[in-house]
């Protein structure tokens, strides 16, 4: 097939707050008395805000009121980190390519289940170089499904089959098979071993190679 557009997840994928995702659920774990370690987090990855809540209360019941208050307070744990983010987060490899992609012409977009997308972006200095970004905010189910990915193939206007989409997650590689995309995982094979594409992380890797992994090949 070929690609026409990359969607790029962000959590993990462009900048690792994956890492600071960990600290405000590990904070608000640990003032609620349930234990939250590393591996515990790995299921969070990729999943909306109330989804991860969930995971990390093991199945102890609360109240609509006690979650929404949880959920903010981490999230406020989670903004005090975000704002100390500079351009200098970027994870190895992430701006060479996002600079290539943007030279070959094609289009490029962030999907991200995160509504502090725009924030983000905007500590890194990257937001102009997208076409679109479609965040958590949208009115759409979060990954693994895959409506996320398809306001973002409508919104560069580039059919499902010509997207591909750059996870860190195991449930965005769902949510981009379950849209028709192809995905390139980033991380190891346990995570990410269903997408077409693993690379360990996108440092040393070029758009060219991408393109050409998933050219269709001559008889
Ligand atoms: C995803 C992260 O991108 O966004 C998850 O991988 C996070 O860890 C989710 O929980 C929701 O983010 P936020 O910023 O809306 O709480
Ligand atoms: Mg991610």
């Amino acid at each position: 097939m070929i690609i026409k557009a990359f969607l790029f997840d962000l959590d993990g994928v462009l900048t690792d707050t994956s890492e600071l995702h960990f600290q405000g659920w590990k904070r608000l774990a640990e003032e609620e008395g349930i234990s939250f370690t590393r591996e515990d987090n790995e299921a969070l990855r990729g999943v909306s805000r109330r989804e991860s809540l969930n995971l990390l209360l093991k199945g102890r019941q609360v109240t609509e009121e006690q979650a929404r208050e949880m959920m903010e307070r981490k999230n406020g744990y989670y903004l005090d980190l975000v704002q100390q983010m500079t351009p200098a987060d970027l994870l190895p490899g992430a701006r060479e390519i996002i600079a290539e992609i943007k030279a070959l012409g094609l289009k490029q977009a962030i999907v991200s289940s995160s509504k502090n997308a725009a924030l983000v972006l905007e500590r890194l200095q990257i937001g102009d170089l997208f076409d679109a970004v479609i965040d958590g905010n949208a009115p759409a189910r979060s990954k693994p499904y895959p409506d996320l990915f398809l306001l973002a193939a409508q919104a560069v206007g580039v059919p499902p089959a010509n997207c591909l989409v750059v996870e860190d997650a195991g449930a965005g590689v769902d949510a981009a098979h379950a849209a028709g995309m192809p995905a390139l995982g980033l991380g190891p094979k346990e995570r990410v071993g269903h997408a077409e594409l693993v690379f360990d992380s996108l440092e040393h890797h070029t758009a060219r190679e991408i393109l050409a992994f998933f050219a269709p090949r001559r008889a």
